[in-house]
């Protein structure tokens, strides 16, 4: 079994595909994890759909618009959730999972929240009434080169940089930044979560590590005007998928715990609290 630390080094946005199916096995692989059902650490639901180019007419693929970031995808994955409080960070949380399980497969992938034709790929999965459909992922193996599109919108969003410990992780308040020897066991999973995807790659989360309770609680620090999609917030996603790489990580090493959002957390401003992970049985 590949380390989830590996899998987490090797997923990487991949928006040019060859044009070429999925083998029998992959595939049958992959479905299986979409369809199993999935639940996030604050209990709502999210689902998943395959659509595939042989499954679609040719006019309804063809709608399954990505203006034009998307290059010669031949399967994509939409995910839908009903709006509630935490959803969002569920939703995040469930599709990074399963976007590890096409990384272990060898297969590409690439979050898109907002480079996709809402209306089409909702008609396509069948969204309800009641659901949003916040993000969908091509899954296909990449192609040999990078396409022109791709490779600009890398340096735009700067996708390989990453914001170093000090910025990110910190000893009981805002004031002492955490160095990695400092978070013990736990320097993996934190910088896991550095590593993490997030949309426009603006690494929206923080965490204060509370070493005598052993307490990481996780706080957003929301991008001034960053734009909110419908009811559920990209950034709110984003903090799913970093706890996600946190979550797949201590469970991995055998290191108990639990997620909960405290009642009354500690206000860090200008930071927003959204969870906790407290480590025990
Ligand atoms: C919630 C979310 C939404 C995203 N939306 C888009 C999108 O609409 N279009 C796109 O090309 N990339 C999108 N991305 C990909 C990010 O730009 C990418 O993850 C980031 O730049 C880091 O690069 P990497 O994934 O290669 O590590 C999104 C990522 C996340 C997590």
């Amino acid at each position: 079994m590949t380390p989830i630390s590996e899998v987490i080094r090797r997923r990487c946005s991949c928006r040019s595909y060859a044009d070429r199916p999925l083998e029998e096995d992959a595939l049958h692989h992959f479905t299986r994890a979409v369809h199993a059902p999935q639940r996030g650490p604050f209990g709502h639901t999210p689902r998943f759909s395959l659509l595939s180019i042989t499954s679609l007419s040719r006019d309804d693929w063809k709608k399954l618009g990505t203006y034009g970031v998307i290059k010669n995808a031949r399967l994509y994955m939409a995910g839908m959730i009903r709006p509630a409080p935490m959803a969002a960070c569920d939703f995040g949380f469930c599709m990074e999972k399963l976007i590890l399980e096409a990384t272990k497969l060898g297969l590409g992938t690439c979050w898109l929240g907002g480079t996709f034709s809402i209306g089409a790929f909702a008609n396509a999965a069948g969204l309800c009434k009641e659901e949003q459909l916040p993000a969908v992922t091509p899954v296909g193996y990449p192609a040999d080169r990078r396409s022109l599109t791709e490779r600009t919108m890398r340096r735009f969003a700067g996708s390989n940089r990453r914001k170093p410990w000090p910025e990110l992780f910190f000893q009981d308040n805002l004031f002492m930044p955490l160095l990695s020897d400092e978070a013990g066991p736990y320097a993996e999973a934190l910088e896991n979560v550095r590593l993490a995807p997030s949309a426009s790659n603006k690494q929206p989360w923080r965490v204060v590590y509370d070493k005598k309770l052993q307490i990481f609680s996780f706080y957003i620090s929301r991008a001034f005007g960053y734009r909110q999609l419908r009811e559920i917030s990209l950034q709110d996603i984003d903090m799913g998928i970093a706890m996600c790489h946190f979550d797949l990580t201590v469970n991995e090493m055998g290191l108990k715990g639990s997620w909960l959002r405290e009642d009354a957390p500690a206000t860090i401003k200008p930071l927003e609290y959204m969870a906790s992970w407290q480590a025990g049985d």
